[in-house]
């Protein structure tokens, strides 16, 4: 275990190259055993969920080589089970994934209910609704899920709720099946463009991701491609609100401006002077930030997944803001933390109320999740004073060199090692 020792209320200042998206990283991983042969992927996030990811499929007997701190060479030829190893997939959301990429490929597959963090309730109805469409017989046996078609037939499927999990994995699952899918009320989130780009790259035909309707005509077989995935707006986007919340000057580099389309417009006009230069973003905090209401919604709508560091910038905002969480029902834990540390914020039920602090203090507080995490680390580095933030295993499962980053920036940040002693019985 480790925990992160933050001394704050420094501006920061300096340039951060932003790594590749997670949330891209984990569809595009197990869409490479689709291809007959190796695939090359690029900027891969060295991250504790991508490692989970890989040792999977090294278990399953999958060729993955590290080429460089963010780059794989993966060959699924010699992979020797459609059986998903239970312990590790239960420690991840997305190991969801490898039922459609699975199905699709050998036909059938068995993997453990997904895990991922606790935000709330993660039900995958929709996958299922779209691999039984398409023609698979699915249970649920032990945990597993169990899902198996001698063929997959093209069909037309409609989300009842729009999901990014569900339009991947169901993407995936169509691209070797007869015919025409077309999935409608689908997520347009830019890691569906990203998927929907690699696999073309293998020889798949998938038009119209990005849009609500994406239509996948199915092809015989897909052959390994060289793939560089997206950047992420979600670190980008934590790093612009540590940026602008310790009134520093930073330049974000190696970012797709659009992507950030929501995040900017709402940090400027929170107030936040934020210039836009090719792959780059200069984010300048001049002032204490203004309030501002943030409601979380799908692409191109304010991301869930910048909730939480968002409410840790609007908690030293002037004025009252009002955050509504749409997507997770669960996802306001970070806010008991947030109290420690002097904020005035209030919950009732899937609505913080937000009344901005002239200043925070440091306490010892715990991230219960990987966005918690990054919220709590920025309250870290606005506060006066000392902030010991454990459970920093969170943080890791989607920051790449977190600490270091922010030190790079002129945040007093320091990772200490933990050693778990036993609690002495009295
Ligand atoms: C992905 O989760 C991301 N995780 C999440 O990021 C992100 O918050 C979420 O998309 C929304 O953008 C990965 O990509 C690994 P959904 P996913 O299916 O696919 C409901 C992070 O911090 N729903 O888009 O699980 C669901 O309850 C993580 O990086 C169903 O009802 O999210 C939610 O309300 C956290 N039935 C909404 O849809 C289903 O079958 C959106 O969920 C599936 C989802």
């Amino acid at each position: 275990m480790s925990k992160l020792i933050i001394r704050g209320g420094k501006p920061l200042f300096g340039n951060v190259r932003v790594g590749g998206r997670k949330n891209s990283a984990l569809a595009v991983i197990p869409a490479t055993l689709m291809g007959d042969g190796p695939s090359i992927l690029e900027n891969i996030p060295d991250i504790a969920d991508v490692n989970i990811y890989l040792n999977i499929l090294r278990d399953m007997g999958v060729k993955v080589d590290r080429l460089d701190s963010n780059t794989l060479s993966i060959n699924p030829d010699s992979m020797h089970t459609e059986v998903v190893p239970e312990d590790r997939a239960k420690k991840i959301r997305a190991s969801y994934y490898l039922l459609g990429a699975l199905l699709a490929k050998k036909g059938r597959v068995e993997v453990a209910l997904p895990g991922g963090c606790d935000i709330g309730l993660r039900p995958i109805d929709q996958h299922i609704k779209g691999l039984k469409a398409l023609g698979a017989k699915v249970e649920v046996e032990h945990g597993a899920i169990v899902a198996s078609a001698d063929k997959l037939i093209g069909t037309n499927i409609y989300l009842d709720v729009v999901s990014v999990g569900a339009t991947a994995n169901i993407i995936l699952a169509a691209v070797f099946a007869e015919g025409t899918t077309v999935i409608e009320n689908a997520a347009k989130e830019p890691h569906i463009v990203d998927l929907a780009n690699y696999l073309n790259a293998m020889g798949a035909r998938v038009v119209g991701a990005g849009t609500d309707v994406i239509k996948i005509k199915g092809v015989e077989e897909l052959h390994g491609a060289t793939h560089a995935i997206i950047p992420d707006e979600i670190e980008a986007a934590t790093f612009m609100m540590a940026a602008a919340a310790t009134r520093g000057d930073v330049t974000i580099e190696n970012i797709i401006p659009k992507h950030l389309d929501p995040i900017t417009a709402k940090l400027r006009e929170a107030g936040v002077e934020i210039e836009e230069n090719g792959d780059k973003l200069r984010v300048i905090g001049k002032r204490r930030p203004s309030a501002v209401n943030v409601k979380t919604i799908p692409y191109p709508g304010f991301p869930t997944d910048a909730q939480q560091p968002m409410t840790a910038f609007l908690s030293i905002s002037q004025g009252t803001s009002i955050v509504s969480e749409t997507v997770w029902e669960g996802r306001f834990k970070h806010v008991d933390e947030l109290q420690r540390m002097g904020t005035k914020i209030k919950v009732e039920g899937r609505t913080a109320i937000i009344e901005g602090v002239g200043e925070l203090t440091g306490a010892p507080v715990r991230a219960t999740d990987l966005r918690a995490g990054a919220a709590l680390l920025i309250a870290g580095l606005i506060a006066k004073g000392e902030t010991e933030l454990s459970g920093v295993e969170h943080i890791e499962r989607g920051y790449e060199n977190v600490a270091a980053k922010f030190k790079d920036l002129g945040g007093d940040i320091t990772k200490e090692t933990v050693v778990e002693t036993e609690e002495v019985a009295k």
